[in-house]
Parts: C-alpha cells; sequence; structure tokens
C-alpha cells in the first residue's frame, strides 16, 4: 500500500472501492459511451470527509473526478484516460436534512436523488418543479453542477434559478457554508455561482438550499399533432397567450422519435395519427379548477383542429392518462440508445429562429448524411432542441473513420446554430466532448475569464482536471 492508499483508507467515513469489477460501474456513463480509468472510487459518508479527501488529493496533486448519478450525457461523469485519479461519488451524502414549507424552501445533501426531493416537498405540500427523465437517479449535486434543465423550466427556470444556497468543499478541502434561504441577498459576488453549471470544475457541491413552491391545485397535458413546424410554433405561443403563467411544459417530438419509442418500448408509446409530422406535448397548471383548465384548453384547441393547424389532439382526462402522455416523453433516450447512433446536439436557439434551424439542419442532413434520420426532442418553449442525427448500427459501424464523421456533423450543425445566434449546449454542459466548441465558439476574453477564475479556485488543477474549460 503506497502512503496515499494507507491515508485515503484512515479517512473515517468514507468508503474506498479498489477492485475493477465494484469501481467498473464508476467508469462508464449511463449510455455507455464514455469511459475511463482511477485508482479508486472513493464514497465518503459526511461533509467533513468530502474535506479530508480533498486535502489529500490536494497535498498530493491527485485528481479528483467527481460523480454524482452518472447521468450526465456529456462524457464530464466518468474519469479521464490516465487512471491517476479518483471518482469521487457522492451518492452516500443522501439525507434531506430540512424541509421548510413556511420558508418554501428545502435543504438537502448533494447525494439526494432529484426523485426524492420532489417526493419530500410533495410530502410537506409542496412542489420542487425540477425534472427530467434521469430523475430517478440523476442527483441534486449533478443537477447543480450541469445547470440542469428538462420538461418545466419554460415555467421555473433551470436549476440556476431554483438554487438559493450552496454548501461546497473547495480544492484545497476548505468547507464553505453557503446555505441560506435567502430571496434577495446583494452583498458582493454572488459566490453560489461558481458552482452552478461548473461541472464540478470549481468545487464539489455538498448541499443546497433549494427553492419550493405551492402545489399547482390542477394540471392539464394534452399531445398535440401537427404537419408541420410553423404550425407547432404559432400553437407553442398561442398557448403561453391563452394561459399566461400557467404552461409549465412545451415539449416537441418529431414523428420519427415517437416511431423510435414505439419500436423500442410499445408498452409507453402512443399512437402516431395519420399525416403527423410533428407532435407538441402542452401541459398547463394552475390554480383553477380542473374542469375550468380542461374547458379553457378545449376552448382554445378547438379552432386549430377546425382551421387544420391541428391534425389531431388527445388531451389527458385523467392521471393515468396524463402519465401516458409523460412515459412517451421519458422514454425518448432510453429508445434512442437502443435504436442506433444517434449523434445528439443539444442546440438552442432564439425561440423566434427554431423554424430556420430546423430547415436548415433537415436540409444539412439530407444532403451530407441521407442515410441518417432526422430525430427531434425538444424542450421547444426554450428555443432548445436535441436535434438527433439517427445512424444505424450497421451504417455506423461501417463508416471508415466515424470520429471524423461526428466532427464533421457536429460542426455543420453546431455552425447553423451559431449563425442564427445559438449554442452548442443548451442544458447538458461542455464536459470532455465540447472543448472543440468552447474553442471555436466562446470568444477568447470569455475563455480567458474562465481560465482566470478556475485558476483562482483551483491552483493545483486536480478537479475535472481537462473538462469545460479548454486548456
Ligand atoms: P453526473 O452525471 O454524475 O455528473 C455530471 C457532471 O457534474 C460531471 O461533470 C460531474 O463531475 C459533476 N458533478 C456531479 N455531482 C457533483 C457534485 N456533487 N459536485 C460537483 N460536481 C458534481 N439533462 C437536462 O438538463 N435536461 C433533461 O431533460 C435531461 N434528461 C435526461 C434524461 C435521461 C434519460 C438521461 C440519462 C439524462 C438526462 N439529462 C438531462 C442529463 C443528466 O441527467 C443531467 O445532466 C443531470 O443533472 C446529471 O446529474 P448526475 O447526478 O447524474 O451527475
Ligand atoms: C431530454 C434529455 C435528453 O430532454 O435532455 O430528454
Ligand atoms: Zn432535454
Amino acid at each position: 500500500m503506497t502512503s496515499f492508499d494507507a491515508r485515503l483508507a484512515a479517512i473515517p467515513d468514507t468508503v474506498v472501492l479498489t477492485g475493477g469489477a465494484e469501481m467498473e460501474p464508476h467508469f462508464t456513463d449511463w449510455r455507455r459511451r464514455y469511459s475511463g480509468r482511477a485508482r479508486a472510487v472513493v464514497l465518503p459518508g459526511t461533509v467533513e470527509a468530502v474535506s479530508a479527501v480533498l486535502r489529500l488529493c490536494h497535498g498530493t496533486g491527485t485528481p479528483v473526478w467527481p460523480q454524482g448519478g452518472n447521468t450526465g450525457i456529456c462524457g464530464g461523469s466518468v474519469p479521464g484516460p490516465s487512471g491517476a485519479g479518483i471518482v469521487l461519488g457522492l451518492g452516500r451524502l443522501n439525507r434531506i436534512r430540512k424541509v421548510s414549507p413556511e420558508d418554501d424552501s428545502i435543504t438537502v445533501d448533494a447525494g439526494v436523488t432529484l426523485q426524492a426531493v420532489q417526493e419530500a416537498a410533495e410530502a410537506a405540500d409542496r412542489l420542487f418543479p425540477l425534472s427530467l427523465g434521469a430523475e430517478g437517479t440523476c442527483q441534486i449535486g449533478g443537477n447543480i453542477a450541469t445547470n440542469a434543465g428538462g420538461t418545466a423550466v419554460v415555467r421555473y427556470g433551470p436549476m440556476r434559478d431554483l438554487v438559493l444556497g450552496v454548501e461546497a468543499v473547495l480544492a484545497d478541502g476548505t468547507v464553505w457554508n453557503g446555505l441560506r434561504s435567502l430571496r434577495k441577498n446583494n452583498t458582493g459576488l454572488d459566490l453560489k455561482q461558481l458552482m452552478i453549471g461548473t461541472e464540478g470544475t470549481l468545487g464539489i457541491v455538498t448541499g443546497a438550499t433549494l427553492k419550493l413552491f405551492a402545489r399547482p391545485r390542477s394540471r392539464v397535458t394534452a399531445q398535440l399533432y401537427f404537419t408541420g413546424t410553423a404550425e407547432v410554433l404559432a400553437t407553442a405561443q398561442a398557448m403561453r397567450a391563452a394561459f399566461p403563467g400557467e404552461v409549465d411544459a412545451l415539449e416537441l417530438l418529431s414523428a420519427s422519435q415517437i416511431r423510435i419509442v414505439q419500436r423500442h418500448f410499445p408498452q409507453l408509446s402512443l399512437p402516431l395519427p395519420d399525416g403527423a409530422a410533428w407532435s407538441l406535448l402542452v401541459e398547463v397548471v394552475g390554480g383553477r379548477s380542473e374542469e375550468e383548465m380542461l374547458d379553457s384548453l378545449t376552448a382554445a384547441l378547438e379552432p386549430m383542429l377546425e382551421n387544420g393547424t391541428l391534425v389531431d389532439a388527445v388531451i389527458g382526462q385523467n392521471e393515468r392518462q396524463r402519465e401516458a402522455i409523460w412515459a412517451q416523453r421519458h422514454t425518448v433516450t432510453e429508445a434512442n440508445v437502443r435504436e442506433g447512433m444517434g449523434l445528439t446536439h443539444d442546440i438552442a436557439v432564439p425561440v423566434a429562429r427554431i423554424g430556420e434551424f430546423l430547415a436548415e439542419a433537415e436540409a444539412m442532413l439530407a444532403e451530407y448524411w441521407p442515410e441518417a434520420e432526422q430525430v427531434v426532442v425538444s424542450h421547444v418553449g426554450d428555443g432548445n432542441l436535441h436535434w438527433i442525427a439517427m445512424f444505424s448500427h450497421a451504417d455506423w459501424a461501417a463508416k471508415p473513420d466515424p470520429e471524423a464523421t461526428q466532427a464533421d456533423l457536429d460542426r455543420r450543425a453546431y455552425d447553423i446554430a451559431h449563425g442564427l445566434g445559438g449554442t452548442f449546449s443548451a442544458e447538458h454542459g461542455v464536459g470532455s466532448i465540447h472543448l472543440d466548441e468552447m474553442r471555436r465558439y466562446k470568444a477568447p476574453v470569455e475563455l480567458g475569464l474562465m481560465r482566470t477564475v478556475k485558476a483562482a479556485l483551483d491552483p493545483k488543477g486536480i478537479l475535472n482536471p481537462g473538462r469545460v474549460v479548454p486548456e
């Protein structure tokens, strides 16, 4: 045993895994796209233990690869290739510390799953609105580190808008307790922002105080079907106008995406009406009764059905139908993994330019990669599209240089988004896979500022080295 191993083993309340089989699940991401290695997987059970691990790693210059639920999509949740560092898993920090309905806040350890936070809020008759397909597995610390988005951003904002305070362990092991439930606090730099969306490169999130909301009295969900994107976008706007402040989801699916769910999870998919090329999931929530909300939604949709804007509409009339609509939406990522090699682009453009993006991207794919299918799943209300070029496993395996193909396709898709005033990563982050895009699309002044902040908080470069900010 080296002295590093002995000192690691001596840290109280800490599980250290070093066997190949027990470490393996921590080395590969949920979609099995990215993997790396580490000398140990370290699972601290207290904030003090996280601090002791960081002190040891800082003193020895050992890389630390923070890991939450390992559901991240940008290759940032698994260790790098060298095998030199440790994976720091936060999953054993899993206590709900305090639920304060009187304050509309909840304070939790970083390793609590998103679903457990939603359930704790519900038990106190409150809502924690962040919602995404991985919610049973992803952790609050990971949600903060990636500034996760999901399906309710259109009403409640991304994770950044839901965090009131953060507790973090800094690179040298210093514990910073920034847990506050204040809604207003203009006292200098808002330091919690350093931990939000920075993907574990500036500190380890160990706890958080989050906003809770009143639970809506009623919730009405519908799946609408269209022939073209112009009608989808007009309907999305019409819904916002008809239900001011009450629309909590606007999720666009291409017919190709629904067919993929139908192929792999027939029990979780809904029938696709003839002629439908696009489908929009709309959900409205509010303080009125469910009957009133249903009446308002029906009244808003009827003229659209009559004038042909809509091909068809399915309104969830009860909880079971509502769940069926959401089940299809939340199954897309799993279905896509089974379908083929999907090259996903988590782009965002200004809402007004979504139609242009879709038209240009579709034409680009048809011109250069006609064998691939365009698949779209999107938080369209936020201008955020997961634009996917889906190759069959066989077509992908036959590519002489798949890496070069991916780089070429990525560049073309991101150039279109960038040209429309958009971004190459809306909600999934940078991780290890978007360093080239950071170099290409971020202004030198922005990269310089990021490097300055990184050097100040992590001077030895031990936290997720080489991730997010290109060297
Ligand atoms: P991980 O994947 O373990 O880590 C992600 C990053 O955060 C890594 O860089 C890691 O080093 C860092 N990190 C993790 N925990 C900490 C911590 N405590 N302190 C510091 N750094 C940390 N994302 C969306 O935004 N919207 C969606 O709709 C969405 N849907 C998804 C659906 C499915 C089926 C799947 C598999 C993923 C989806 N994702 C979505 C991506 C993913 O779930 C989110 O990025 C999530 O926030 C990651 O949380 P995690 O705990 O799994 O973090
Ligand atoms: C979704 C993930 C992939 O929206 O972000 O389903
Ligand atoms: Zn998403």
